[in-house]
């Protein structure tokens, strides 16, 4: 696949279960786009705020902020954006304090479910009219709540437009509907890890994305995959086990002269992963055959916190994955 075309649809809207890599592969997203020359902005629209600390920047705002060339990022409220709303729907300059209070807020989307993901959709909206220079994006990454949240979050609009026979919010729902469900103005990427319960979750979404909720998508990314340490032939050779005296003379030979006791950690630990990896090669096989998508998997990082160049490293991998579809 060309990245033209990976990128042609405006909105990615990245989602997975918690702590799956929804903020690590946004970021990652955003590097690959930037790197081709866009204008990028990441919308984080989870309430943890863990964006920032990957490039290292200040706390988000409503406004679009620089993070780095060529990316900026915003962290959508739903009391901003209904401010926002109001400000441009009304032409009320000063809105009174009373109607964006978080009070308030809870009080209308209690009274109407669905109502706050049509206000953060709404400024997901907003962002993509943009035409002025200084606030115009290529591409804008969504990361997005976590999958089940995700579903309501997605159908709101539709869901909204149904109950709604007219008048301007059936207009602007209609406006989100048609956003979300034009493959070249939007598509979601599933981020999911090779693990049984994400993986089941994963093909749950996939299937209602396209059953229900007529959304496209893109490829899934199966991540924190970990590499292979042997080949197939290798590990028919092993047949199933490592012989320690013959590791330990290889190890030498190649001039790691371990201690008896750094030896059996480092012993322990490749046969935790190589099982490990075989569970996770079940998962994915699980993953690719229950889903039309293709599946980039990639790799489980070794440091503690994810960093920036480790982040610019995943999106190579992307990009050189991508490239291949
Ligand atoms: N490929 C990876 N290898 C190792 N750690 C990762 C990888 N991807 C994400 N992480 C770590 O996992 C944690 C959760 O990732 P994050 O992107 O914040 O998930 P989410 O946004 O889905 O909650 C973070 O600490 C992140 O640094
Ligand atoms: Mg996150």
């Amino acid at each position: 696949m060309l990245l033209d075309e990976f990128f042609d649809p405006k909105i990615l809207i990245v989602s997975g279960k918690g702590g799956v890599g929804k903020t690590t592969v946004s970021a990652a997203l955003a590097i690959m786009a930037a790197k081709a020359g866009h204008r990028v902005c990441i919308a984080e629209v989870d309430e943890k705020g863990t964006l920032p600390a990957i490039f290292g920047s200040e706390g988000l705002g409503y406004e679009p902020s620089k993070m780095c060339p060529g990316i900026w990022g915003l962290r959508i409220i739903p009391e901003e954006s209904l401010a926002e709303y109001l400000r441009v729907q009304y032409h009320m300059k000063r809105i009174s304090k009373a109607f964006t209070s978080t009070h308030f807020v809870d009080y209308i989307t209690t009274a109407a479910p669905g109502l706050k993901d049509i206000l953060i959709l709404g400024k997901i909206w907003y962002l993509e009219q943009e035409r002025t220079t200084k606030e115009r994006f290529d591409t804008i990454v969504v990361d997005a709540p976590a999958a089940g949240h995700m579903l309501t979050f997605l159908s709101a609009p539709s869901g909204l437009s149904d109950a709604l026979r007219v008048g301007p919010v059936r207009r602007q729902a209609d406006w989100l509907v048609q956003m979300l469900r034009d493959p070249k103005r939007a598509r979601v990427h599933l981020v999911t890890l090779p693990e049984e319960m994400p993986v089941s979750e994963t093909l749950e979404t996939t299937r209602a994305l396209e059953e229900r909720l007529e959304i496209a998508q893109g490829p899934l990314f199966a991540n924190a995959v970990y590499s292979e340490l042997f080949t197939p032939q290798e590990e028919k050779k092993l047949k199933g086990t490592i012989d320690r005296a013959a590791l330990r003379t290889q190890g030498e030979a190649v001039g790691l002269a371990l201690d008896d006791e750094d030896f059996d950690a480092l012993f322990s630990y490749a046969r935790f992963l190589r099982s490990r990896r075989s569970i996770q090669e079940t998962h994915l096989r699980n993953l690719r055959a229950g889903t039309g998508e293709p599946v980039i998997e990639l790799p489980f990082l070794f440091s503690a916190g994810l960093a920036l160049p480790d982040v610019e490293n995943l999106a190579d991998v992307i990009e050189e994955k991508v490239e291949k579809l």
